[in-house]
């Protein structure tokens, strides 16, 4: 069964296509290189002994996406992770958030509703819940204003397809809502490359770490949590690889309860910026340079998932504890600079 994976050279994406061509799955990666590397593919290759086919695409444009289907009659899945991604960046441009992100998305869904029967899995994210009333959060918990247009492309995204569900029957749609993906695959041959300086946290110790950072800024110490710093729920990102091929599966065997579901996928337990700072010290027996500053305007006090859905219905776990995500991500970095 071939595999479209959109964005499959990017961080979470070259991570689920190792997933799929783990159980067997042939995978073509559609991707437009605008923040991820065409290397990646040979990284993927030497991980797994096979090299994807891939076509360098942009999703805005609506007749290459359907001159690409109209070529490639033989997809059964897609797994929709190409998007901007930085929520600061959506602040400042928003017009290029709704385009990038929702533009693409109903110019892919109209391609794959055409099908006979497709299966597809959105990248969506905890980011649609902003800040929970009740910890962990639910499936069923509100979706609320989003802080950000990022985070609003991921609420409507969600929306679309569960609207495009209704009346195509022959479409099926899980979307997986993530938490803090961190950490890299074993083999440190893929891991998480910001472009520039790093937005998220775990990148931005690794890089402190090894002294292309001067200093890693806490954002914010007051927040009522058990230190002060904000609570995530960091998630290794095999184990989300992991999930994606779970998901499609459940579709591609008819597992699933209804066209269009949701699962939260994370560890279901919260840390704050101050433990994973103390895992990774522990894990690379490195102090690290930090200093607690402002908060950061944006950031929700604490999230973190219930993962019950996921565990009973969908039937995966994390299995990975936070150590070994850092200790990943810190042999990825060493690995990248060396
Ligand atoms: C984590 C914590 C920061 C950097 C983001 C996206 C979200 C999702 C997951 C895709 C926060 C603190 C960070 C730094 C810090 N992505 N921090 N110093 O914002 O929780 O979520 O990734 O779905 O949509 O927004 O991740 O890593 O930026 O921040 O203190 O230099 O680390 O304040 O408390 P975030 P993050």
């Amino acid at each position: 069964m071939k595999i479209l994976v959109t964005g499959g050279l990017g961080f979470i994406g070259s991570h689920t296509v190792v997933e799929l061509q783990n159980k067997g799955f042939e995978v073509i990666i559609i991707d437009n290189l605008s923040n991820s590397s065409i290397d990646v593919l040979d990284a993927i290759a030497k991980i797994t002994g096979k090299k994807p086919e891939f076509e360098k695409l942009d999703l805005r444009e609506k007749e290459a996406v359907s001159a690409f289907f109209k070529k490639h009659t033989d997809i059964a899945g897609v797994i929709h992770f190409a998007a901007s991604i930085f929520v600061n960046e959506s602040v400042e441009n928003p017009l290029l958030y709704y385009e990038n992100n929702i533009n693409t998305l109903i110019y892919l869904l109209k391609e794959v509703s055409a099908r006979k029967e497709m299966s597809m899995i959105f990248s969506s994210s905890c980011t649609v819940y902003g800040q929970a009333d009740e910890l962990p959060i639910t499936e069923e918990a509100p979706v609320k204003k989003a802080e950000a247009p990022y985070g609003n492309t991921k609420q409507i995204g969600e929306e679309i397809i569960e609207d495009t569900c209704k009346v195509y029957p022959n479409l099926k749609a899980i979307s997986l809502r993530y938490f803090n993906p961190i950490g890299a695959h074993e083999t440190a041959n893929i891991g998480e490359t910001p472009q520039g300086k790093p937005h998220h946290l775990v990148p931005y110790i690794t890089q402190t770490a090894i002294g292309i950072r001067e200093q890693l800024l806490v954002f914010g110490g007051d927040y009522d949590t058990a230190d002060g710093t904000c609570v995530r729920d960091y998630i290794h990102v095999v184990d989300l690889g992991k999930a994606h091929a779970t998901a499609l599966e459940r579709l591609l065997n008819n597992k699933n309860k209804s066209n269009y579901e949701v699962f939260n996928i994370g560890t279901g337990k919260g840390s704050t910026v101050l433990e994973v700072i103390s895992s990774f010290e522990k894990v690379s027996g490195q102090k690290l340079n930090y200093k607690i500053v402002d908060r950061r305007p944006g950031d929700v006090t604490a999230i973190y998932a219930d993962t019950k859905k996921a565990n009973n219905e969908l039937g995966w776990q994390a299995k990975s504890t936070l150590d070994e995500a850092m200790d990943s991500a810190w042999k990825w970095e060493k690995k990248v600079r060396s």
